[in-house]
């Protein structure tokens, strides 16, 4: 999790418009209208006939480093940026607990809940077909008793569908409690943003020929008690390159420089929706928050100017049907007139 200064308002937004049928209209023509709305069918989201996605697993990934293929990552919190993310291609999408901070406006990770990751995570879930859904294990879900980790971490994948659990430190133990309860775990290791208090900030770690070996240590033990993978956050390019040749899993590096099996950043980083300034090691793809505050800015303007909505884009009465007129409603059909968001239909003339 990188360095940053809390942002308060940063929930990405987006809107899908799905062209559907409908059966019938108010005033008894027959048309066949577009409609529009912002929450795509389920339907809407499955790969055409024919066509089956490789799914990624956590053994694909361990594939892909004996194949030298990098492993892409990144953090997704909801249904857009995780369907977007994995349109793209993306390889694992993890729901980090990150999203205490650019989703919820939390001054670190420490205050998001069991009950919030699963949420989002059944988010993230009902987006992806193809990438690996990984989902974090918030601070103090797995400090305790073993026992307690284990009911936690079957709730994200039971009730929530991750397919795998992250979780902070060289925590032999429970990583091998996990694994054999069948849960797969990604190991987290250097910088862990759930110790904040401990390391007494966001500080690199490893900076020390020592303190390299302990984490090349920690992380075998890892490996060996079962990890399918390790984030590797804040650690000197070095220590990241020498412990992914040591270790039998892929990597998956976030300021540990290029020489790690993947890379993941976090989504709100990538697209500039931090409202801070961006740690080192973050690449900006994309200004988001340009973007979204200029369209937002642009519509405030037409609202206040009379020039949205326009007429086309409103509907209208038939020429026949004018309100002063006498006429009774002969052709209302008042069980068409309900208007909602999953049978809105068009009036145009
Ligand atoms: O919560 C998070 O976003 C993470 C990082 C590894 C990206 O743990």
């Amino acid at each position: 999790m990188p360095v940053r200064i809390p942002d308060s308002h940063s929930t990405a937004g987006a809107a899908y418009t799905y062209i559907v049928r409908a059966a019938s209209c108010v005033f008894g023509a027959a048309l066949e209208p577009i409609m529009s709305f912002t929450q795509p069918p389920a339907s809407a989201h499955l790969s055409p006939p024919g066509v089956s996605l490789p799914k990624v697993t956590m053994p694909a990934l361990a594939e892909m480093k004996r194949q030298g293929k990098p492993i892409s990552a990144l953090t997704a919190y909801d249904y857009p940026t995780a369907r977007l993310a994995d349109e793209a291609g993306i390889d694992l999408i993890l729901v980090g607990d990150s999203l205490a901070m650019v989703v919820l406006g939390h001054e670190n990770t420490l205050a998001v809940t069991v009950d919030e990751m699963l949420h989002h995570t059944r988010a993230v879930h009902r987006a992806v077909r193809r990438a690996l859904v990984v989902a974090d294990m918030p601070f103090g879900s797995y400090h305790g008793a073993i026992a307690e980790a284990l009911s936690s971490a079957v709730r994200f994948v039971k009730e929530a569908g991750a397919e795998a659990v992250k979780i902070e430190g060289p925590r032999v133990e429970l990583v091998r409690a996990l694994v054999e309860a069948e849960i797969p775990v990604v190991g987290h290791l250097g910088l862990t943003p759930q110790s904040v208090h401990r390391m007494g900030g966001y500080r690199v770690q490893a900076r020390t020929a020592e303190a390299a070996r302990r984490l090349r240590a920690d992380a075998l033990a890892l490996a060996q008690a079962g990890a399918g993978a390790i984030v590797l956050e804040g650690v000197p390019r070095e220590a990241a390159a020498e412990i992914t040749a040591a270790l039998p899993i892929p990597t998956i590096g976030i300021g540990a420089g290029p020489g790690c099996d993947g890379q993941i950043l976090v989504f709100h980083d990538l697209v500039n929706l931090t409202f801070a300034p961006p740690a080192k090691f973050v690449r900006r793809y994309a200004d988001a928050a340009a973007l979204f505050r200029s369209a937002i800015e642009r519509y405030r303007e037409d609202v206040e100017h009379r020039a949205f909505p326009s007429d086309a884009e409103s509907y209208h009465l038939p020429a026949r049907q004018a309100m002063g007129a006498a006429a009774p409603d002969a052709d209302f059909d008042s069980d068409n007139a309900v208007v909602n968001r999953d049978a809105f239909e068009d009036w145009t003339n």
